[in-house]
This record gives structure tokens, C-alpha cells and sequence, in this order.
């Protein structure tokens, strides 16, 4: 049997970690041979609720899981973390852009970037959830001097999975044929879903659907799906995300199977400049992300990159402040 690895969850009592800690205590981020330690961390006004979360993964009597602390304390939850899911922060509602949560959630990663820095594992790996996930992650990352800047990541894998099965469906075929799907830039309305190194079993995904369906349709479509999600359910999703945020980790952990999409900080890759962290096309292996180089851009897919490009330079400038 192997060591086990510490696993922090923040936001353990909401609605997506009702879903990811039982994903993951049940072995689907890391495998059925790995032992996990569980670290749940609540505000302290949720901790009654953690306790009853806590109760129930204890009552499914889980064979990988070794222990679960549950604290309000950051420190003690990134306590030697291995690796450490950011989702606690509060959701949007109808109508409300995710940037909105801005200036309510920014404060918590700032915090917790420093108890990282202090507690966790010097090789943590680090998935941003809440949002607005990619600017939440660059001011968890700069208030952690200590940890490389690449151990934080912030979640596209959605809207990744979410263009595979709207190009799946359209085009008649299953989301396993699809490979070479990008989301570029922020998790928002300006994200740019990039079918166009895209294959559905062999063929050109541009060879296979209307242009006027890819920039009308599926490009808003996916943009928007998060905010569709909210008018159907009255809530933001949480099954789909914990399950994107299990597939975030297993690729970066274990390696992917061809391109995935990953928010990670710009290198100047595709002049990206640094100082963001921007959604790439990226292959995982040996517990490393590796951006997908020399990919020819269009003027289409240029502009897409430099409006989402630009938005997120705007919300780093609203948290100067924080960013240490
Ligand atoms: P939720 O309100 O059900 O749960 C959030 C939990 O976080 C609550 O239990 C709350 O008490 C807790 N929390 C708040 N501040 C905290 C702190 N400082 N430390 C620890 N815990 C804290 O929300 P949810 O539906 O689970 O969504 C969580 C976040 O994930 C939201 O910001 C949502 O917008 C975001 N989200 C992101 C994606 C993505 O693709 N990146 C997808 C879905 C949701
Ligand atoms: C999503 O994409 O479903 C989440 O980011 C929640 C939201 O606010 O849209």
C-alpha cells in the first residue's frame, strides 16, 4: 500500500464539495491504490455543517481514507497538504458576472496563499475553484513567496469539458473521439473555446461544422453555460465542477491523455505576457504541465486571446493591493 497524501478542501461544506470530497475520498482523483488524509477546511459559522459532511464520509466507510480533520484554521488545514482544492468563496447569482465576486472572495486567497506558503507541502499543487478562479489563483500565488508560482492553477477544465460535449453532440460523434479542444484565457464570458486545432475521430472539427455555428453558437454557448446553469438549477454548478476539478488533478498528478486545458501562469507563451494566469493548451506527465508550443494562430483566434488576455489584466489591476 502506498503513503497516503494530505488533501486539503476549502469550502468543504458547500454544494461542490458535497460531491468532490466523496469523489475523492472514493479514490477518482488519484487512483484506487492511493491512501488519502482528508483536511477539510469551513468558516467557523459552517462548521456544524462540516461535522454532518464529515459524518457521512465517515458512514461510507471508505477503504483509501486514513483520517479527516475538520478546523477552521487554515493552517491546520494546507498543514503538509500535497495537494490543496480552493472552492470555498461565495457563488454568483442570476444576472452577476463572476467578476463581481471579485472584491467578496479576493480577501480569502490572499489568506490562504500565506497559510500555503507556510504550511503546506514545498510541492503542493494547487487547483483555484472559486471565483473568479484565475485572479483568486494569482493572489493566492503572490502571497506565497515560498512555493513556485506554476503550483498554482486555476479551473478551465470545465469549460474544456464542456466544449467537448457541445462539439460531440453536434457533430454526432462521442466526446472521446474529440482531441485538441483549447479554452484560452479567463474562466468568464471572455474565455475563447479554439476548435481549430480540434479533430472529431480524424477530421478537422472546422471541417465538420458551419463556421456560423462555431462563432454563434458554440463560442457563446460555452462562454455562457455556467450563467445557464444558474437559470435551470437556481444554483451554480457543483457536480460538473467537482468532477472537472477531479479531472484537473488526476492529469496534472497521473498525466493526460492528449490536450487539456489548464489556467496557469503566463510565460509569454503565445504573447502572453507574464503577470496573469491564462488558460493553455497543456499536456501533463510525471506530475508536470507542459504548454503545447507552436500552434499557428489566425487573426480570429489572436483577437479572442487578447480580449480574454485583456480582461484579466483588468481584474489584477483591482488587486494590486492584494498581490503582496
Ligand atoms: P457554496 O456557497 O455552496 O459553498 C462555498 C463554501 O465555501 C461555503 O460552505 C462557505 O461557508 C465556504 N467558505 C466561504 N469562505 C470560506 C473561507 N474563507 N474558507 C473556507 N471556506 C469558505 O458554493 P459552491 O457552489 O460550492 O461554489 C464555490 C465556488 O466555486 C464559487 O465561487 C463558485 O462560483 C465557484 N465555481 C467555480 C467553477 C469553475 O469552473 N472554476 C465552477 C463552479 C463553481
Ligand atoms: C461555472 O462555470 O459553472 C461556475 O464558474 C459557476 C458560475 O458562476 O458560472
Amino acid at each position: 500500500m502506498k503513503d497516503p497524501v494530505r488533501i486539503a478542501i476549502t469550502g468543504a461544506a458547500g454544494n461542490i464539495s458535497y460531491s468532490l470530497a466523496f469523489r475523492i475520498a472514493s479514490g477518482d482523483m488519484l487512483g484506487k491504490d492511493q491512501p488519502v488524509i482528508l483536511q477539510l477546511l469551513e468558516i467557523t459559522p459552517a462548521l456544524e455543517a462540516l461535522n454532518g459532511v464529515v459524518m457521512e464520509l465517515n458512514d461510507c466507510a471508505f477503504p483509501l481514507v486514513q483520517d479527516i480533520v475538520a478546523t477552521d484554521d487554515a493552517n491546520v488545514a494546507f498543514k503538509d497538504a500535497d495537494y490543496a482544492l480552493l472552492v470555498g468563496a461565495r457563488p454568483r447569482g442570476p444576472g452577476m458576472e463572476r467578476k463581481d465576486l471579485l472584491e467578496a472572495n479576493a480577501a480569502i486567497f490572499s489568506v490562504q496563499g500565506k497559510a500555503l506558503n507556510d504550511n503546506a507541502s514545498r510541492d503542493v499543487k494547487v487547483l483555484v475553484v472559486g471565483n473568479p478562479a484565475n485572479t483568486n489563483a494569482l493572489i493566492a500565488s503572490c502571497n506565497a513567496p515560498d512555493l513556485d508560482p506554476g503550483q498554482f492553477t486555476a479551473m478551465t477544465r470545465l469549460d474544456h469539458n464542456r466544449a467537448l460535449a457541445q462539439l460531440a453532440q453536434k457533430t454526432g460523434k462521442h466526446v472521446t473521439d474529440v482531441e485538441g479542444m483549447i479554452i484560452w484565457g479567463n474562466h468568464s464570458a471572455t474565455q475563447y473555446p479554439d476548435i481549430a486545432h480540434c479533430k472529431v475521430a480524424g477530421t478537422p472539427a472546422a471541417e465538420l461544422v458551419e463556421r456560423d455555428w462555431y462563432e454563434n453558437t458554440f463560442i457563446p454557448d460555452v462562454q455562457q453555460r455556467g450563467a445557464a446553469i444558474i437559470k435551470a438549477r437556481g444554483a451554480s454548478s457543483a457536480a460538473s465542477a467537482a468532477s472537472s476539478a477531479i479531472d484537473h488533478m488526476r492529469d496534472w498528478a497521473l498525466g493526460s491523455n492528449g490536450i487539456v486545458s489548464m489556467a496557469i501562469p503566463a510565460d509569454g507563451s503565445y504573447g502572453i505576457e507574464p503577470g496573469i494566469i491564462y488558460s493553455y493548451p497543456v499536456v501533463c506527465q510525471n506530475g508536470a504541465y507542459e504548454i503545447v508550443q507552436g500552434l499557428e494562430l489566425d487573426d480570429f483566434s489572436k483577437q479572442k486571446m487578447k480580449a480574454t488576455e485583456d480582461e484579466l489584466r483588468q481584474e489584477r489591476a483591482a488587486v494590486e493591493h492584494l498581490l503582496g
